[in-house]
């Protein structure tokens, strides 16, 4: 513990509350897969904190990356680059398929979608924007309309015009009750016909979760993607991927828009491009990004390519590379999806087990057959871990299921992972 940490619960009282209970636990140090409260109790995190530190929290390369932008610059005018900046955008470039070689960088994952999507309003000449039931893109104004996951829209006015959403391809809660564990993708079909017969002729682009993490872990079937963006082509919808979450190793890919075989036209990574440090970057087509310019894009705010976060990225990228993080990541996802598999088998609560590599959903239920959600008990659960040492996350989808997303660092090492497992064991029968 931190030397001369102190807890004052009072001081709480000073914070605006956002809407996820505050946690007893103060957190003074975190390494790696490790938190420690102020009580010096240790912390299994398998939420990688708010899903971004995928390399390990205080990663020393992210530390001496940090105290090397505070010997260069910490902060500019937005004229201004410093060497970090194009240097991590030829890097993603180096990356990314050739479509996909101009970055613009913000500050988080929404302000990414927001540049994103006013790009390919921009560049199509058109407005509508069409999402998933159950994909999560931001809380800021433009991108809260194309957020459908949680109650973010409810009381505070309308959505943007022209946003619109269609059934995620849940393969275990078919949106449209048409099949059963096996996505034949009639959603994606119902889905276009619904935003057809809506739309006033101006649709600009489609914005997705390759994985819909806040939506409940939903893995879109093979095969959904490719014919996802064909249905775009045939509109002169440009496609967005979302890969806040996905990118940079924790789906065993560099990028989970590899597994899903297709490549969108505007790519947007965040969280796991920082490690930690907040950066964001809508990525796109050279011909995307002159043709903006063109038109007059204008995307300025306070911390556009700021030096410090692009220094950090560059240090993610490296450790990504060079600690081959995909590589295990797909590794220890195949452990940690054995040992839940065996969890299943075990114990009756869960209803199903999902995801790539090390992001996976585990699905509650009180019955099997009837798949009737158990929030209650996977909150008890959640509360039992927590007393036992792991920090899980449980996402509770508008009432209509209770998934754990499981998504430790991608260096966790093989005893945590075990210790996690058995500690969600113990916690599964505790409850009852
Ligand atoms: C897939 C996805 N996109 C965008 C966001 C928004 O990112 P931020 O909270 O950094 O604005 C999130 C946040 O959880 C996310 O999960």
């Amino acid at each position: 513990m931190a030397e001369g940490a102190t807890y004052d619960p009072a001081a709480a009282r000073h914070l605006v509350r956002y809407g996820m209970g505050l946690s007893p636990h103060v957190i003074v140090k975190a390494r790696g897969a490790t938190l420690w409260d102020q009580h010096g109790r240790e912390i299994l995190d398998f939420t990688s904190g708010q899903m971004c530190a995928t390399i390990g929290h205080n990663h020393p390369r992210i530390v001496a990356a940090i105290q090397k932008a505070c010997e260069g610059a910490l902060h500019l005018y937005s004229g201004f680059i410093g060497p970090a900046v194009p240097a991590l955008a030829g890097r993603l470039a180096s990356m990314l398929p050739p479509s996909l070689s101009k970055s613009l960088f913000l500050s988080t994952g929404g302000e990414a979608n927001e540049a994103a999507v006013r790009m390919a309003r921009l560049a199509t000449g058109r407005y509508e924007i069409v999402g998933l039931n159950g994909g999560w893109h931001g809380v800021t104004g433009g991108i809260a309309s194309l957020t459908f996951a949680g109650r973010h829209h409810v009381d505070y006015g309308p959505r943007k015009p022209g946003t619109m959403s269609i059934p995620a391809p849940n393969c275990y809660r078919c949106p449209v009750r048409h099949c059963r564990d096996a996505c034949d993708t009639t959603c994606l079909d119902v889905g276009f016909d619904m935003v057809d017969a809506q739309s006033s002729g101006s649709l600009a682009a489609f914005i997705a979760e390759p994985v819909l993490s806040s939506g409940g872990v939903i893995v879109p079937p093979g095969g959904y993607f490719p014919k996802l963006k064909e249905k775009c082509r045939e509109r002169g919808m440009l496609l967005i991927l979302d890969e806040a979450q996905t990118a940079f190793g924790r789906m065993g890919a560099n990028f989970a828009f590899e597994q899903a075989d297709v490549v969108p036209d505007i790519l947007t990574v965040s969280k796991t491009l920082g490690g930690g440090v907040a950066i964001g970057a809508a990525i796109t087509s050279e011909a995307i990004e002159q043709d903006c310019h063109d038109k007059g894009f204008v995307h300025v705010t306070s911390h556009v390519s700021d030096p410090l976060p692009a220094e950090v990225a560059l240090a993610v990228l490296d450790v990504l590379e060079e600690e081959d993080l995909a590589r295990r990541a797909a590794e220890m996802g195949r452990r940690l999806r054995q040992g839940l598999e065996t969890l299943k088998a075990r114990h009756e609560v869960i209803g199903d087990v999902r995801g790539h590599g090390l992001l996976q959903g585990v699905e509650l239920v009180k019955d099997r057959e009837t798949r009737e959600p158990d929030a209650e008990r996977g909150r008890a659960i959640t509360d039992a871990c927590m007393e036992r040492g792991l920090s899980m996350n449980i996402v509770s989808v508008g009432g209509m299921a209770a998934v754990w997303r499981i998504a430790p660092p991608l260096n966790v090492s093989e005893a945590e992972l075990d210790r996690g497992l058995e500690i969600l064991d113990d916690a599964i029968r505790s409850v009852g």
